[in-house]
């Protein structure tokens, strides 16, 4: 399958779950969004971002869903702010949460791939969160968008699940870890498990494949790409709602990380 084949399965099944994950957090979301200066980032994250200057900064945000986090770092101060995701209904929702937060932010729905090149050079800062790096077959394709999409000087942020997570599953009863999928995996991973980690809705999901990258790949791939690595921090709190229900804590894995990686001037 070409990288096309995989982000359009991808796309299909992203839009599948989306009156799901609507069903549950858009009534809260507006509600919030209403709110001026609303954001939903965590400490970890606006520290981070305030760190980078955020406030006057022209920001992409690639894979960006409903658009929460961006319109969320626009409320922080951000200037011109643009989200990129593959999924219609997910670009569609997170342009009505604009309209009710008030806020200019744009959405394109576009594969991360094949962002158009009128947005070359025009970012101080690319960002993305929670669950991108996964959907996507080839992370030295990936790396020359986000160096095209920044200015001299720009800086890509990652807060990402931590890479060693993907080997696990939650046990069945869900308190617990049970090991799944080898780590140095290199065949794309093609499931029907439902995406709905939000209401966990159990449904089939339409084909999904997802990619293994270490955490060696992921620094890797920065530096071939020419950028600086400036910051790599791990975490021990999980940022998905995959691992919620987890009470056996002794033993668990780095379960988050944050990224920052800047272009040369
Ligand atoms: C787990 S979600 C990101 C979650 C988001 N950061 C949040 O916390 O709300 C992953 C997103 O990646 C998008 N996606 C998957 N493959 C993509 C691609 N090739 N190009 C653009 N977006 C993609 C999906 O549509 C989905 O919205």
């Amino acid at each position: 399958m070409s990288q096309n084949d995989f982000a359009e399965a991808n796309r299909a099944a992203w839009n599948q779950v989306a009156p799901l994950h609507r069903r549950h957090n858009f009534a809260r979301l507006s509600e919030s969004f209403s709110r001026p200066g609303y954001s939903c980032l965590d400490p970890i994250e606006t520290g981070l971002l305030r760190g980078l200057g955020i406030a006057g900064k022209d920001v992409a945000q690639l894979a960006c869903n409903n658009g929460r986090e961006l319109i969320s770092m626009r409320n922080l101060g951000a200037r011109r702010c643009v989200g990129f995701d593959i999924s219609d209904a997910f670009v569609a929702e997170a342009q009505e949460l604009a309209a009710i937060a008030k806020q200019d932010v744009a959405f394109v729905r576009t594969s991360v791939f094949d962002i158009p090149p009128e947005y070359d050079g025009s970012f101080d800062l690319v960002v993305i969160t929670i669950g991108v790096l996964n959907w996507l077959p080839d992370l030295a394709a990936f790396y020359r968008v986000v160096d095209r999409l920044l200015r001299p000087g720009g800086r890509f942020f990652a807060y990402e699940m931590h890479p060693v997570l993907w080997i696990f599953d939650p046990a069945p009863d869900g308190t617990t870890l049970q090991f799944t999928h080898p780590y140095f995996e290199t065949t794309p991973f093609l499931d029907n498990e439902g995406l709905d980690y939000y209401g966990n809705t159990e449904y089939v999901s339409r084909d999904k494949y997802s990619f293994q990258h270490t955490l060696g790949d992921i620094l890797q791939g920065a530096i071939d790409a020419g950028l600086r690595i400036a910051h790599i921090r791990e975490y021990p709190h999980d940022i998905s709602n995959r691992f919620a229900n987890l009470t056996d804590k002794r033993f668990l894995p780095p379960m988050s990380c944050t990224l920052i990686a800047e272009k040369g001037a």
